[in-house]
């Protein structure tokens, strides 16, 4: 969408580089987890994540979920006062989507349900 060729590093790396700048949206969000809690928590997180998402779209804001600001956790902690015990898992820009944005017109597909659900009845 955005004419990237594949290989095209210069191009791609300026385009990953607006991660960082939350691709310009005015809120972002650092997710932090506690050090000491194991993968059930991880995956509480998760949901956690994904509610804020859905909860952003029902007051009419869009979200990027951004895995791409955690190798950088010891960069945020120059910015964001994080504790130790605090892990960087992920960020997550918040705003109103700019529908004039070619990469605001990505519709990724969805493999139909039967690809990876099986139905088992007794
Ligand atoms: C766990 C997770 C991490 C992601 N990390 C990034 C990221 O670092 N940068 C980015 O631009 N998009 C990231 N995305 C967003 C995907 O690119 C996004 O889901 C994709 O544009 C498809 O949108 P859709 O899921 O609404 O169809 C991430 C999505 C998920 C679920």
């Amino acid at each position: 969408l955005l004419d990237i060729k594949k290989g095209d590093f210069e191009k791609t790396k300026a385009q990953h580089a607006r991660n960082f700048t939350f691709f310009d949206a005015p809120v972002g969000l650092i997710f932090t987890i506690n050090r000491g809690l194991e993968i059930g928590s991880w995956l509480d997180f998760g949901t956690f994540m994904q509610n804020v998402m859905v909860l952003a779209r029902s007051h009419g804001l869009e979200t990027c979920p951004q895995a791409a600001f955690a190798t950088f956790h010891k960069v945020i902690r120059n910015h964001v006062p994080l504790g130790d015990e605090d892990v960087v898992v992920a960020g997550m820009a918040l705003g109103k989507a700019d529908w004039s944005q070619a990469e605001n017109t990505l519709i990724t597909e969805r493999v139909p349900l039967e690809d990876y659900v099986r139905f088992h009845r007794g």
